[in-house]
């Protein structure tokens, strides 16, 4: 059975469409698309149908990712179409157990923090939107820690 995973951030332009490309990258490297749905979505409909920010699609390319997903807002059906919706920060975490609309949606959400092996000193994912380059490329440092972690569970069902 396919898992179907939602990434969600604030703008869906820089955080939620980076890791759901970072994700497809190494779901792919790992022969892994047969197994796992992948997509994202923000908590502020402010960007929908915007492409990715510039700054994070030149950061993410110049890794070898390419970005092309379209900004969307999330909406309550995603809590039935996703089996975990993953929250960037605190603030997303927040603003979807409030959509929630039951329990078990509930129970569908996480924080990207607990993925993290090698970054024990965040515990969020920072938004670069008003930060310089380095913002970014740190985003995508711990992006790639806890997709890592999330293509090794995928790996070990
Ligand atoms: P994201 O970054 O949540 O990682 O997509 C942001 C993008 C846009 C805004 C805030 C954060 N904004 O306020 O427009």
């Amino acid at each position: 059975m396919k898992q179907h995973i939602l990434f969600v951030c604030l703008g869906n332009i820089c955080r939620s469409p980076a890791a759901e490309a970072m994700l497809r990258l190494l779901v792919e490297r790992n022969n892994l698309q047969h197994r796992v749905e992948i997509d994202s979505a923000g908590t502020y409909g402010g960007h929908a149908g915007d492409r990715s920010d510039p700054r994070m699609r030149s950061a993410a390319a110049a890794r070898g990712i390419e970005m092309t997903h379209r900004a969307r807002q999330v909406r309550e059906e995603d809590f039935s179409r996703f089996d975990r919706i993953i929250a960037m920060d605190d603030n997303n975490y927040e603003a979807l157990f409030r959509l929630a609309p039951d329990r078990a949606a509930q129970q569908k959400i996480f924080r990207f923090r607990e993925y993290l092996r090698h970054n024990p000193d965040w515990s969020y994912i920072p938004d670069p939107y008003y930060e310089g380059h380095e913002g970014f490329e740190l985003v995508l440092d711990l992006l790639e820690d806890g997709c890592q972690t999330i293509v090794e569970e995928l790996m070990a069902e």
